[in-house]
């Protein structure tokens, strides 16, 4: 009968080891102690086998009651731990501290930078227009005095759709449609997506424009100089240099390319001993063409030959990357938010 005054004598001793017992891992390594497979009272039924064959089912009913005993009693103890431990959290909890903000997207700097520009040009004045992003060959070429197999054709690599419908391959199409429909003086500029076949490392498919057109009368080069001047300084700071190059484009004459001093070394072609890789070493950076709207755009669109205007066309990303000494396009269009989330503002 030994083992059955073992078996009962394991209540009281587990009673009082519950109640010291104050965390759940520690109530746990006591139930492996009592309950487990090598633990006290399998210890004690490994004697069974020396019993005489009558005394053995006592032991083990005894037995049974026992661990049943030893299974409320961990139960009990185990519930109320973990209400105390609950108990425990909701006093440290403290509701005045403030919550998680909502993580939320950003404008793309692209977006942003558009919207910038374009604002530039509000305040000068200017209107903001738009055009189809599917344009007519006519829109995008003929009437921009790139008859049918003109070779200015060939400086952008076209995406056709059918033999005249096409991706718009710059914003200049929107010139030639806001003339078809309104009269001048007008001073407009158009943002928008513009398509070209073409796709390296400083190429994109598709990429963003922003064109501007001002026609009035006596508009001169001087006008197109002092207001693209004051845009890039708006944009690129105060003491941003301005340089006109003179260059071609089909529907400007005289045309020119503007370059800026290069905002990454402030103009002086070196960071330090190191060579400026943005203008390389030049201290100028192309930003744009325009030029004087050329007399043949006029003639398309019905206007007199007489007035005058000019306009000008730029590329946003391009923009964007010298502001934000930015140096691979291709961040652009990877969507990785950690870049993307640096303009949040
Ligand atoms: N459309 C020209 C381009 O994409 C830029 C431009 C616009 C030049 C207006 C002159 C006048 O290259």
């Amino acid at each position: 009968m030994d083992l059955i005054s073992a078996l009962e004598g394991l209540v009281p001793e587990l009673e009082k080891g519950l109640d010291q017992a104050s965390s759940l891992e520690g109530l746990e390594a006591l139930r492996v102690d009592f309950l487990g497979r090598k633990g006290r009272i399998a210890q004690i039924m490994s004697q069974l086998p020396k019993l005489e064959p009558e005394q053995r089912p006592a032991v083990g009913q005894t037995a049974n009651s026992v661990k049943e005993r030893c299974n409320e009693l961990f139960e009990s103890r185990k519930q109320a731990l973990e209400a105390g431990r609950e108990a425990e959290a909701l006093k440290r909890f403290d509701p005045s501290i403030p919550g998680r903000a909502p993580w939320s997207g950003t404008l793309h700097p692209t977006t942003l930078v558009m919207e910038e520009i374009c604002e530039i040009f509000k305040g000068l004045g200017f209107e903001i227009v738009s055009g189809p992003e599917v344009e007519i060959d006519y829109y995008n070429f003929e009437a921009l005095n790139m008859p049918p197999e003109h070779p200015a054709r060939d400086m952008q690599d076209t995406l056709y759709i059918t033999d005249t419908v096409l991706m718009r391959t710059h914003t200049s199409p929107v010139q030639a449609r806001t003339m078809l429909h309104r009269k001048p003086p007008l001073a407009v500029v158009a943002p928008g997506k513009v398509y070209r076949r073409d796709s390296d490392l400083t190429h994109t498919p598709m990429f963003h424009q922003i064109e501007g057109l001002m026609v009035g009368e006596g508009i001169s080069m001087a006008h197109l100089r002092g207001t693209l001047t004051a845009f890039v300084r708006a944009i690129f700071g105060g003491d941003t240099q301005v340089r006109f190059r003179p260059s071609f484009f089909p529907f400007t004459e005289p045309s020119a390319e503007v370059d800026i001093s290069c905002c990454i070394c402030g103009g002086k072609g070196h960071i330090g001993d190191a060579p400026c890789r943005v203008c390389k070493t030049t201290g100028w950076v192309e930003i744009l063409g325009c030029g004087m709207v050329d007399p043949a755009v006029f003639e398309a669109v019905g206007y007199d030959p007489e007035v005058s205007g000019f306009a000008f066309g730029m590329g946003v990303e391009r923009v964007t990357m010298l502001k934000y000494g930015i140096g691979d396009l291709r961040m652009f269009f990877e969507n990785d938010t950690r870049f993307l989330g640096q303009f949040a503002r």
